[in-house]
């Protein structure tokens, strides 16, 4: 069967913490899209991997395969496999065929893109690792895929229609200096052409390349469970998400058939796991209705939250804004994906506050929704209409996990069955820290 693990906010919900968890019970642990704007965290007995392409599954010695829904950096990719081996570790990882290639010119036309839209309201506060160039050309029928740097003579023909191109763009757009300066390389053909065959044949030499579908396909005939790791979160998806201030991919569920080959039918059959932080966290731009700030209570209760939650990001280190949880936006995302289960994480982070308080609707032009409007710009005149819980007090954590859910104190628990009730979704997992070990586990999704 299949188990698929989506975030169900904007990002960093905790979605390696839980796959680590489920991963122990998966043989092959899949990427289906994004690439190396992930950072996902995974904390074994205090021990910490922190990983942006290889599959979180492999900490626990599961074969990873990044599907042809991903965008793959191979030199992010060789470098993270060496720091795992490194760690002792021991990654199998696979690459689909069909992933898209991030090139060097992707990766400057994502911060030169940036750079140019910083002060305008368009600035996504990308991760500048050139995602969006690279799902742009995937789209545009001019992407390099993993498949053609096997094979040279195709990988020459690809580079020579289209870095003209990019070199143009760079150029009479932004200004670049494309032959001369530290960016010339990546506007080379010679020069992509000599180092990504070399990545080639590193992929070749080192048999990582497959057939997504038909590599999957077999796992399942054979009886192996399979764990999709979703990357991103519901509210930054390219069709469900705040549009512009997204990320080009899919991450939700639909996007682990169209990402790997296995169909909707079969990840339909499995189970869908929402991946739930108690409050929010964003690291970009765009409106947030439940955002804690523009007082100053609000942006101490903001700092210390983001202090104690560790809330900087993990690719690029900037502080995560922070909010209150934004229950429109979970009903929404509940509908998207279709969760069958939830997994609720940092309940410890909010202990010991004075008052906590849940974003139930909202407000707009005198009416009460509880869903996400469909345009951003609605969204961010929306007012969130709060709900107080009772807090909860600070315990030993450590404690609590050993002891299991009875042991969360009662107003957390409150708080949780809030969540439950209002999704009409099984919480199956509780995080309460970052270790393997902090989270409490309700239901096994692969025994459902
Ligand atoms: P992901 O991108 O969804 O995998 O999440 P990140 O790894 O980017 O961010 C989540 C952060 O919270 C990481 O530092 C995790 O180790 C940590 N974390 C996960 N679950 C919990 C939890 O229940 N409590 C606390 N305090 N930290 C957690
Ligand atoms: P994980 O998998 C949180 C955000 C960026 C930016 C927008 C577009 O760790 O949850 P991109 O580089 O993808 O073109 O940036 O999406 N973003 C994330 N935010 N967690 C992530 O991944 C993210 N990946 C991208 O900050 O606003
Ligand atoms: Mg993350």
């Amino acid at each position: 069967m299949t188990v698929t693990i989506v975030g169900s906010q904007l990002g960093d919900e905790g979605k390696g913490a839980l796959v680590d968890l489920w991963g122990g019970d998966a043989d092959v642990v899949v990427r289906y899209q994004g690439g190396d704007n992930a950072g996902h965290t995974v904390v074994e007995g205090g021990t910490e991997y922190k990983l942006s392409l290889v599959p979180s599954g492999a900490v626990r010695g599961k074969v990873g395969v990044l599907g042809n829904g991903c965008v793959v950096n191979p030199n992010t990719l060789f470098s993270e496999i060496d720091d795992l081996r490194d760690r002792g570790l021991d990654p199998d990882v696979r690459v689909a065929e069909r992933a898209h290639v991030i090139l060097p010119y992707h990766r400057v036309l994502d911060g030169i893109e940036e750079k140019a839209k910083s002060g305008s309201d368009l600035a996504a506060g990308t991760t500048k690792r050139g995602i969006g160039p690279t799902y742009e050309d995937k789209a545009g029928r001019r992407g390099v895929r993993v498949g053609d740097l096997l094979d040279s003579d195709v990988l020459r023909d690809r580079l020579e229609y289209v870095v003209p191109q990019k070199r143009a763009l760079a150029d009479a757009v932004y200004g670049l200096d494309v032959d001369e300066g530290e960016h010339a390389d990546a506007f080379d053909v010679d020069a992509l052409f000599e180092r990504y065959r070399a990545i080639g044949e590193r992929l070749a030499d080192e048999e990582m390349t497959v057939n997504a579908g038909d590599f999957l396909g077999n796992r399942l005939d054979g009886g192996d469970e399979l764990l999709f790791e979703g990357a991103q979160g519901t509210s930054i998806d390219i069709d469900h998400g705040i549009y512009p201030f997204v990320t080009s991919s899919n991450p939700t569920a639909g996007g682990a058939a169209t990402g790997t080959g296995v169909g909707p039918t079969v990840i339909g059959r499995g189970e869908v796991v929402g991946i739930v932080k108690a409050y929010l966290s964003r690291v970009g731009t765009g409106p947030l209705p439940t955002e804690l700030d523009g007082n100053k209570a609000d942006e101490e209760l903001a700092d210390y939250i983001r202090e104690k939650g560790g809330e900087f990001g993990t690719v690029t280190g900037r502080p995560r804004r922070i909010g209150w949880l934004d229950m429109p936006m979970l009903r929404h995302a509940t509908r998207a994906n279709g969760f069958t289960g939830l997994a609720v994480n940092h309940i410890d982070v909010l202990a010991g506050l004075d008052a906590i308080k849940v974003g139930h609707a909202y407000e707009l032009n005198g009416e009460t929704i509880e869903t996400m409007p469909s345009t951003t710009e609605r969204w961010g005149d929306c007012e969130p209409v709060l709900r107080s819980f009772e807090p909860w007090p600070e315990v030993d954590w450590t404690d609590v996990s050993e002891s299991g859910y009875d042991a969360i104190p009662e107003n957390a628990q409150a708080y949780l069955e809030y969540i439950s009730d209002e999704l009409d979704v099984l919480i199956y997992a509780i995080g309460v820290g970052p270790d393997r070990e902090e989270t409490i586990a309700l239901a096994n999704p692969f025994e459902q």
